[in-house]
């Protein structure tokens, strides 16, 4: 199945983003797999300060590298790289119907939540965010696409657009798929959903000293004052922790915390020592492949020349389609 799936570089990745990208990793072992990222969608949030934007760009794939998408399985490329995006984007915008964009739940529900944070995101890029996400998966002929449940609907509206073309014009487009993958909800270390923006992340490649220090920090049950008082796991981030990292560690923690047999900051750091175990790879396989100058750089220029090959016969059957 060809498959294809991208992210926004807004930030350097965290640990939410781990079971993501392990779910990519299996799909690649089986499927033809595009992966990218989507520097234009970010542009719709970012317009504002778009330099950083190259700068993520690069932290995100070499983050993707580190923790094992492999770029002799997948094509790895850049969205900005490949401009036919853009001209596909182009050619759907003029027979979407605007109600169409309009409806995508999404659409109201972030123009909202960023005008509380003093950004206005009300433009004509965004209203066509989804339509431009259409254009990513359908000029790679995309089947499968991998998501996160809150991306459905683009992914429907996507369809929706293919079938518009094919009745329109000619059968040029498959109807992708959303692949719901089983995605570990990690909490930050407030205990609330992690995000760059509640600033309770912990990064994929983070230092050692960064571990504990983000570990210490994390909230436990509040109704134990002395290290002997029983505990209540199911009320504590750390113990959420264990259940996600460590489940063969998870029945041991449970019952010495129910016991008042280990104290908060023991049990802090024997977690912050899982971390590692979980991250130090990722960040070994991180500093040794940003350490070879130009080497990040070269596997997205040569996957981003791979995706134009592709897009470029598409765009060939798109433009025969329209008779232009
Ligand atoms: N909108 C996606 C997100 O925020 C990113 C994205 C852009 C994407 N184009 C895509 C995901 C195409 C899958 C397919 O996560
Ligand atoms: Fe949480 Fe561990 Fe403290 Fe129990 S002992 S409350 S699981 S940190």
């Amino acid at each position: 199945m060809r498959i294809l799936s991208g992210m926004r570089p807004t930030g350097r990745l965290h640990l939410g983003h781990l079971s993501v990208l392990e779910n990519w990793m299996r799909l690649q072992e089986e499927n033809e797999c595009f992966f990218f990222i989507a520097d234009w969608h970010a542009l719709t949030t970012e317009y504002e300060e778009p330099r950083e934007i190259k700068g993520f760009t690069y932290e995100m794939a070499a983050d993707w590298l580190a923790v094992g998408i492999d770029p002799e399985k997948s094509v790895v490329f850049v969205q900005s790289q490949v401009p036919r995006h853009a001209e596909l984007h182009l050619i759907f915008s003029m027979f979407t119907p605007l109600s169409w964009l309009e409806r995508v739940p999404t659409y109201k529900d972030q123009v909202r939540k960023l005008a509380e944070l003093g950004k206005d995101i009300t433009t004509y890029g965004f209203l066509g965010y989804p339509l431009l996400q259409a254009a990513d998966i359908l000029i790679y002929l995309a089947e499968g696409v991998p998501v996160g449940e809150d991306q459905l609907p683009h992914v429907e509206l996507c369809r929706e657009v293919a079938r518009r073309f094919n009745f329109l014009y000619a059968p040029v487009f498959p109807e992708p798929q959303g692949i719901l993958a089983e995605i570990k909800l990690v909490p930050g270390i407030d205990g609330q959903k992690m995000s760059k923006s509640y600033h309770n992340e912990i990064p994929l490649a983070a230092p050692v000293d960064e571990i504990r220090r983000l570990t210490n920090l994390m909230i436990t049950d509040p109704a134990r004052i002395r290290k002997n008082d029983p505990g209540h796991p199911e009320v504590c981030t750390v113990f959420k922790y264990y259940q996600i990292f460590s489940p063969e560690g998870v029945a041991g923690v449970e019952a010495e915390c129910r016991a008042g047999r280990i104290g908060c900051v023991a049990c802090k750091k024997r977690l912050a020592g899982i971390l590692d175990g979980v991250i130090s790879p990722i960040r070994e396989r991180r500093a040794a492949l940003t350490a070879r100058k130009g080497y990040v750089e070269e596997v997205l220029r040569s996957g981003s020349k791979k995706a134009q090959r592709v897009a470029a016969a598409t765009l060939e059957k798109v433009r025969a389609a329209l008779g232009l």
